[in-house]
């Protein structure tokens, strides 16, 4: 039996469900029972009933399955991490506040958002001040809704997504550091970002049009605001994929996001919006050994935490869970 049949055996014997996002790679990808964007695979995993999850992505998004679910084992075949998640922890949070404080910002006047790609610990930290998580998808919905409250919002960790969102709802957004009049913003960006979305530039879509001047540029949010300004379409992974897929066949498009996704996309006249093959490394990390390895090691059974094990501190998981959930509300 080669690796592949071995896991589809082991998949079929334990009480386990492998989650993949779309960004893994296509033979990883093509063995799991659930894909999906970030959202959808924390709620998706959150409704399986399964005992354990084996987790193909990167470490905010089993963690978010961990805190949603904590009943259950969340397993990480790799505990890959997310770069633009680890631009921020708790002292960096805090430490940005106090530099708002500190031009008389106070905490009661901001409302924090985080990005899903942050850490169960950012996510609590953000739901003890009374804010919510969003995602790519329903980011949109999600500020109009905290800029009820009547504050301004403090949008962690992409400067890109808030930046993109901030100008689609027609509003004045500033990034700490970047010299701009932060008092005037809305909204105020942490300065993250995501690597592998800024090797997307107006050069590239430029280029694409003057070859194929009929071309769609489709991107995801994370890219850079002068990038989705001049784009067709700019959506999530899974809004990414439903734009193409609704378009003609012999419709050319060029897309602004990772690279084992676009590949996958359309057979015929689907580009990559850049001459670079631009992969997420850390999404690429997870080999087929390694879901062969962590099924192995629950078809052997332990009760005590696996190596690879998503554990998250029980407060943690209580205010990273109201903030998920004030998201899911809305
Ligand atoms: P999605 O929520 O669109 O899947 O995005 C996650 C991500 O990390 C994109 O880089
Ligand atoms: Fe994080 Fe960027 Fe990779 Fe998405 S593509 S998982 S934001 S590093």
């Amino acid at each position: 039996m080669n690796l592949k049949e071995e896991i589809l055996k082991l998949k079929q014997e334990l009480d386990v469900t492998i989650v993949a996002h779309f960004y893994q790679r296509d033979e990883v990808f093509e063995l799991a029972d659930v894909t999906g964007d970030s959202l959808e695979l924390a709620k998706k995993a959150m409704n399986t009933q399964s005992k354990y999850i084996l987790f193909c992505g990167v470490g905010f998004m089993g963690e978010s399955v961990k805190v949603l679910s904590p009943q259950k084992r969340v397993l990480m075949p790799k505990i890959a991490c997310c770069a633009m998640a680890r631009m921020i922890d708790v002292d960096y949070f805090d430490e940005s506040l106090k530099k708002l404080n500190d031009m008389g910002i106070r905490n009661e006047d901001l409302l924090p958002i985080t990005y899903i790609n942050s850490s169960a610990a950012v996510k609590a930290r953000v739901g003890e001040m009374g804010g919510m998580v969003c995602t790519s998808s329903n980011a949109y919905k999600i500020i109009q809704k905290g800029l009820e409250s009547g504050k301004k919002i403090f949008f962690v960790p992409d400067r890109c997504l808030g930046q993109n969102f901030a100008k689609s709802l027609k509003l004045k957004s500033s990034v700490i550091g970047d010299g701009s009049n932060i008092n005037e913003a809305d909204i105020i960006c942490y300065n993250g970002f995501c690597s592998v979305h800024q090797l997307f530039s107006v050069e590239d879509i430029e280029f694409y049009r003057n070859k194929y001047p009929d071309i769609l540029i489709a991107v995801h949010p994370e890219c850079d605001v002068s990038v989705c300004d001049a784009a067709d379409f700019v959506g999530s992974t899974s809004q990414l994929i439903q734009y193409i897929k609704n378009l003609p066949l012999e419709q050319k498009v060029a897309v602004g996001t990772e690279y084992n996704m676009v590949n996958r996309l359309r057979e015929k006249n689907t580009y990559i919006l850049s001459s670079t093959k631009p992969e997420c490394p850390t999404m690429n990390e997870t080999t087929l050994q390694d879901v062969y390895n962590t099924l192995k090691q629950i078809q052997n059974g332990q009760e005590a935490p696996y190596e690879n094990e998503i554990l998250v501190d029980e407060t943690v998981v209580k205010w990273a869970k109201i903030a998920l959930q004030r998201m899911f509300e809305i």
